[in-house]
């Protein structure tokens, strides 16, 4: 499946270079090495930031042991904190070709290339030969993909077994209208989109046993509205700093984005699920985290 096309109709993936603006405003020349924290102001295409990850090390119990495979990588934030922070080692595939090749030139110049593998590939497509993980992660990536039927049971053949799977992803509110759907579908590339109770009952039905759910929809909506008055208040600073056109696509993308948890239709999920052992009846439901 070839979803790189038109998922670049979504603004937040053009113009990935600008994160050498930023880092020049710090005073930091493109060949410069860098340190983690200098680029987790940027490098988070999530919501919340570094926070957000930090609760999946903990919920996971990741540890210097773990082997990880993140999914839809970006450049590489999350891949790289994890590594930083806790010394587990992640594999890191990303769809974007420009995207995977600047996660790995910052990886490189933070000195995480022994911990953090950057893969550019279709995770539905990719051959990950016989390798096996500990714990699959992901951030806002996953309601890119339509099938999910197809992704869990990748997913769930890539664990070992009671393994982990932790993600915050995307889902609807309401019945989206066909105009919605449509313009979901152009902004933000979304293609899978349901409900909180269905997203469980599908991970349940694709072997998952859930162990934790929240429902991120009145957080986020805070954080995106939060974000579009932060982006309009600091306007002039950032043409001067990335140039009109750069600072108008991501104020077109924030606004949309604002606009469609404020007005109910899209909310989040965040859950941690284990893999069941399908070839018992039961599952071994004291096994450990990692
Ligand atoms: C919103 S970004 C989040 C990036 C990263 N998880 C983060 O939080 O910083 C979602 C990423 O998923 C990638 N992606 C979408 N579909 C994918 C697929 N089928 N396989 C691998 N990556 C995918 C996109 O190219 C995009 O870079």
């Amino acid at each position: 499946m070839n979803h790189s096309l038109n998922i670049k109709s979504m603004k937040l993936y053009n113009n990935v270079e600008r994160i050498f603006n930023e880092l020049r405003e710090i005073g930091k020349s493109t060949s410069d090495n860098l340190m983690v924290k200098d680029l987790s102001k940027f490098d988070q295409f999530h919501y919340h930031g570094t926070d957000a990850i930090d609760i999946s090390i903990k919920k996971l119990g990741i540890n210097d042991k773990s082997k990880i495979l993140d999914i839809g990588s970006g450049i590489g934030g999350p891949a790289r904190y994890i590594a930083n922070k806790t010394g587990a080692k992640i594999t890191a595939i990303e769809l974007q070709s420009d995207q995977n090749q600047l996660a790995n030139s910052l990886t490189k110049k933070c000195g995480l290339s022994n911990k953090v593998n950057h893969i550019c590939g279709d995770i539905l497509d990719y051959d990950f030969k016989n390798e096996k993980f500990d714990a699959v992660v992901s951030w806002l990536t996953l309601y890119h993909i339509p099938n999910h039927e197809i992704l869990l049971k990748k997913l769930y053949n890539l664990l070992n077994p009671h393994g982990f799977f932790y993600t915050e992803d995307i889902t609807s509110r309401i019945e989206l209208s066909d105009d919605e759907v449509k313009e979901i579908e152009k902004e933000i590339y979304g293609k899978h989109l349901p409900y909180f109770n269905k997203y469980i009952s599908n991970l349940e039905k694709s072997g998952f046993q859930l162990i934790y759910s929240e429902d991120m929809s009145s957080s986020w909506t805070e954080f995106t509205k939060d974000r579009v008055i932060q982006f309009n208040s600091e306007k002039e600073r950032n043409i001067r700093v990335h140039g009109k056109e750069v600072v108008d696509s991501l104020n077109s993308f924030y606004n949309f984005v604002g606009k469609y948890y404020s007005n109910g239709r899209l909310g989040g999920i965040r859950c941690l699920a284990k893999k069941k052992d399908l070839s018992t009846s039961s599952s071994n439901s004291n096994s450990k985290l990692i």
